[in-house]
C-alpha cells in the first residue's frame, strides 16, 4: 500500500524513488500525476503495469525549466511564445522531438514528437531536484476519471505504487490544454486548464480545431505503429529472410536475418521498455519482415500485443482505423 507523505519529507522521498526509477503519483496544478523518469524505460513501464493501460499511448513530458525543455524538442518561435506566456502552468506543447534526446521511446510510443508541459508546484520542486524529466499520465486507472486529491489516488492506485507525495486538492482540477504547433499554426489537441481564449489572445490568431490530416491520436490508425518492414505475428517457425523478435526462452527453427530479445528472462517490464528500441533496430536490419513470437496476454503483455497487432496491421487502410 501506498504511503501518502507530505512536506519536505515527502518531497525528498518522493525524488529518492523516482531516481530509483520507481513510479510515484505526485500533485501537478491539473491532477495528481503518475510520475516516472522518462528517460528509464522500466521505470516508464511502471506506470502502464500501475494504470493497467490496455495500450501504450504517449505520455506527457514534464520539465522544470526552457533548458530541460531544449534538450528534449525543437521549438519554434510560435511554441517559444506559448511556452513564455503560460509555464509554468496547464498547457502542454506537441513538439518535434530533438536528435539525441535522452527520452525513452516508450514515453513517446515511438512517435517523433513529445507533448512537453512545466508544470507548476510540488511536481515543478520533485522535477527539479531530480534534474530529469518526468513522465506522467494522470494518476487513475485506466478508464477512471483524473485523481484531484491524496486520497483519490490512494483509493484507486494505493495498492499499486509505493508513494503518494500529499500537495492537498489540485487547483486546476482538469487535465492540461494541449496544442500541436503546424505550419505556423496552433491545432487544438485537448481542450483544458488553459482556455482557448487565452491561447488566441497570446498567438493573435484562431486555432485549429479537431484531428488534422497528420495522425494526432495515436492509434487512431490501426497500422499506425508500424515500422517499414511488415510484422508477422505468432510465429512458431522462421522463413528465409526474417527478423526475430523473441520474448523468453521461446525456441523457433530457421535463420533470422537479426535477432533482438524482447526479455530473454521472460519479464514483461521489461520487454515493454524493449518494444519500440528493439522494432526499429530489427527494420534498420533491412529484413523484409519482423517474426514474433507469441507473448502472453496478461499484464504488461496486453498492451505489448495490442501494439505488436497494429505494426501487423494492412498499412494505409483506412478501414482499419478505430
Ligand atoms: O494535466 C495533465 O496533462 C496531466 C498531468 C499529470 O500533467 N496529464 C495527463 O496525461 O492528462 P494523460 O496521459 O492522461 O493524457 C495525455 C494525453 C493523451 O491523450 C495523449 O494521447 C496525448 O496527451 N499526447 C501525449 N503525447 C502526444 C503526442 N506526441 N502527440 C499527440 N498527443 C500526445
Ligand atoms: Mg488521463
Amino acid at each position: 500500500m501506498a504511503d501518502i507523505v507530505k512536506g519536505e519529507a515527502g518531497l525528498s522521498r518522493a525524488v529518492e524513488l523516482l531516481a530509483a526509477g520507481e513510479a510515484v503519483a505526485l500533485p501537478t496544478e491539473t491532477v495528481y500525476g503518475l510520475a516516472a523518469d522518462a528517460t528509464d524505460g522500466e521505470a516508464v513501464a511502471k506506470i502502464f503495469e500501475a494504470k493497467g493501460r490496455p495500450r501504450f499511448n504517449p505520455l506527457i513530458v514534464h520539465v522544470a525549466d526552457m533548458k530541460m525543455a531544449a534538450d528534449i524538442a525543437i521549438f519554434d518561435s510560435l511554441s517559444r511564445k506559448l511556452a513564455a506566456a503560460f509555464w509554468p502552468g496547464p498547457l502542454t506543447i506537441v513538439l518535434p522531438l530533438r536528435i539525441g534526446h535522452k527520452i525513452h521511446p516508450l514515453v513517446s510510443a515511438g512517435l517523433d514528437t513529445v507533448g512537453l508541459r512545466m508544470p507548476d508546484g510540488l511536481a515543478h520542486e520533485v522535477i527539479a531536484r531530480l534534474d530529469r524529466p518526468l513522465a506522467a499520465p494522470s494518476a487513475n486507472s485506466s478508464g477512471r476519471i483524473s485523481a484531484t486529491s491524496a486520497a483519490a489516488v490512494a483509493a484507486d492506485l494505493g495498492p499499486k505504487i509505493p508513494l503518494i507525495l500529499d500537495g492537498g486538492p489540485t487547483p486546476v482540477g482538469v487535465e492540461s490544454t494541449i496544442v500541436k504547433i503546424e505550419d505556423g499554426m496552433v491545432r487544438l489537441l485537448r481542450p483544458g486548464g488553459v482556455s482557448a481564449e487565452d491561447i488566441e489572445a497570446v498567438v493573435n490568431t484562431p486555432l485549429l480545431r479537431g484531428p488534422s490530416e497528420k495522425i494526432e491520436a495515436p492509434g487512431m490508425l490501426a497500422s499506425h505503429y508500424a515500422p517499414a518492414a511488415a510484422v508477422r505475428l505468432g510465429a512458431t517457425a522462421l522463413m528465409p529472410g526474417e527478423a526475430l523478435l523473441a520474448f523468453g526462452s521461446f525456441a523457433i527453427s530457421g535463420s533470422p536475418l537479426a535477432t533482438r530479445n524482447l526479455s530473454p528472462s521472460g519479464d514483461l517490464r521489461e520487454a515493454a521498455a524493449n518494444l519500440f528500441s528493439h522494432l526499429a533496430e530489427l527494420d534498420a536490419s533491412g529484413a523484409s519482415t519482423i517474426a514474433v513470437t507469441p507473448i502472453p496476454k496478461h499484464g504488461l503483455g496486453e498492451a505489448i500485443n495490442d501494439r505488436l497487432a497494429r505494426a501487423a496491421a494492412p498499412r494505409d487502410n483506412p478501414a482499419t482505423a478505430k
